[in-house]
């Protein structure tokens, strides 16, 4: 199961960010909450690791090489997260976000893997603390902008959108340049290969006399 070691990838990188926004926040009780939560990521990187590569020996001892390399996204999408500068209520309006879809995706992941007792167990216990996570980045937003809070989820889930819309603008912008160029090989090629053919045919074979012109001095070599 390559995708848990993606998964734990995610996980761990998110964990080590947030224990940056905990080193921050001027604000004592979203530091505790960071920290605990910046543990259960670290803690969750560990769960995925483990079980990754638990499955990956059981794998390699049967000798069976299923190739599964769909690249799926982690499963918060907290790779995009950046905290250097960004006040308290932006991390947390763009975490509450980041965590639901987690919790939405690992609920998907958990129903999946019906047959594997100990990967489910696993997703399980990472899905309660995401879903923990989604509510008390809620809840400390609307403790620390009771007004805006509304407006800055919005503006969460609209940049994540863009962001998305970017990264799949951005990879069938390459591939529409891969069929263009490809579309040009085939149709401005032939042309210009069957014109040099001809002109080919009609070049006789061997050494070609060149006519004496008028002003050539008959004892120059040139
Ligand atoms: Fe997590
Ligand atoms: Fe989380």
């Amino acid at each position: 199961m390559r995708k848990l070691l993606a998964f734990a990838e995610v996980e761990t990188d998110g964990g080590r960010d947030i224990l940056r926004a905990a080193e921050v926040t001027p604000d004592p009780l979203l530091r505790r909450l960071y920290l605990a939560h910046a543990i259960d990521e670290l803690h969750h990187g560990v769960l995925f690791r483990q079980r990754g590569a638990a499955l990956l020996r059981a794998r390699a001892r049967r000798v069976k090489t299923l190739f599964n390399g769909s690249p799926l996204p982690g499963g918060h999408g907290l790779d995009d997260l950046s905290i250097e500068g960004e006040p308290d209520h932006r991390l947390l309006a763009f975490l509450h976000v980041a965590e639901k879809a987690a919790a939405g995706r690992f609920a998907i992941y958990r129903d999946m893997v019906d047959d594997d007792p100990s990967t489910r167990a696993i997703f399980e216990e990472i899905l309660r603390d995401e879903v923990f996570h989604m509510n008390y980045t809620y809840t400390q937003l609307a403790r620390i902008a009771p007004r805006s809070y509304r407006r800055h989820v919005w503006w969460a889930r609209a940049s994540r959108v863009w962001k998305r819309y970017l990264r799949v603008a951005t990879a069938l912008a390459a591939v529409i340049g891969t069929l263009i160029l490809t579309v040009m090989y085939f149709v401005l090629l032939p042309p210009f290969a069957w014109l040099a053919r001809r002109a080919e045919r009609r070049e006789p074979p061997g050494w070609a006399p060149i006519s004496p012109g008028p002003g050539d001095s008959p004892t120059s070599q040139y």
